[in-house]
């Protein structure tokens, strides 16, 4: 868990509609987390190569100060599991979705109880392709969500807007609103122990990510309502991430940011060489390696 605010979880403090006014503190403090979401790319062969070369890649140093995921589609996940046990890999397993149930039948879907047997960590909640591509509603997510901590696991919860959204200057709504259906009734301690991506809907796979500041602005919002729902502590716990056309450039400058703890990515993932670069532009600066 991030953070040394994350065992001392304050009073929850649901406020519905409240104005976000605990602003809880931002700082250096959360360790910021680097998620590589594979989408439906790389098979079990391809994704051994991958994981494989990140592991001859990367170095102690790497990930002192970094937390690392991966999330290769459901069908790679044993692979990288033997394979990042046996040689002590140091990133964490990660899986793109489940469903909320621990068994039943639900054809195709994979329960959260399975991928905890499997020793994944982190499950992505709500990716905006689930919701647009397969009908994935809040309530949906908000099941998710609480079956994913039933496990153990940590979500990380996607929120974010559309262009059109955006345009009309009903980001805060959108996002306010996800939150409130993902998070409400949740407790404090619950409640900071997870991550949220701010992943702008125009911004995925367009190769025109949010400005650094667009992307603090709307992460701060985001700690912000956090604060309304489940209290100020757990608002400066909560671990909060930019996606969207994140890449080795632009990396350093969007983690730069207060209120951005970190950076979920999907096509700059794939490759091992370049998933690194990333992870190592967001090191916090005093460790950084000198050029
Ligand atoms: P992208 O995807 O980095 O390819 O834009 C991000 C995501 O969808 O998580």
């Amino acid at each position: 868990m991030a953070g040394p605010f994350a065992d001392t979880p304050g009073t929850p403090d649901v406020v519905p509609g409240a104005p976000p006014s605990d602003v809880p503190p931002t700082g250096a403090r959360r360790q910021p987390l680097v998620s590589g979401n594979w989408k439906m790319h790389h098979d079990h062969i391809e994704a051994l190569h991958t994981v494989r070369d990140l592991g001859l890649r990367i170095k102690p140093d790497d990930v002192a100060a970094v937390d690392v995921s991966i999330h290769p589609p459901f069908t790679d996940l044993r692979t990288v599991q033997t394979l990042v046990e046996a040689e002590s890999i140091p990133v964490a397993l990660g899986a793109q979705h489940c469903n909320d149930h621990d068994r039943g039948a639900f054809t195709g879907e994979v329960s959260p109880q399975m991928l905890a047997r499997l020793g994944v960590r982190y499950v992505i909640v709500g990716h905006s392709e689930r919701r647009q591509h397969f009908g994935m509603t809040d309530d949906a997510v908000a099941a998710t969500l609480r079956a994913v901590l039933r496990h153990g696991m940590t979500p990380i919860l996607c929120v974010g807007e559309t262009q059109e959204e955006r345009a009309a200057g009903s980001t805060e709504t959108r996002l306010a609103a996800q939150l409130h259906a993902a998070l409400a009734g949740l407790d404090a301690a619950q409640v900071a122990g997870i991550v949220v991506a701010y992943e702008p809907i125009w911004a995925i796979g367009s190769g025109t990510p949010a400005s650094a500041v667009d992307a603090e602005d709307a992460c701060l919002f985001v700690r912000q309502t956090v604060a309304t729902l489940a209290g100020g502590d757990a608002a400066a716990s909560l671990r909060v991430q930019y996606g969207g056309s994140v890449n080795a450039e632009n990396a350093a400058e969007l983690a730069a940011e207060p209120d951005v703890d970190g950076l979920l990515v999907g096509g700059a993932s794939l490759d091992a060489a370049g998933f690194l670069e990333i992870v190592r532009a967001t090191r916090p600066p005093a460790r950084r390696r000198r050029a």
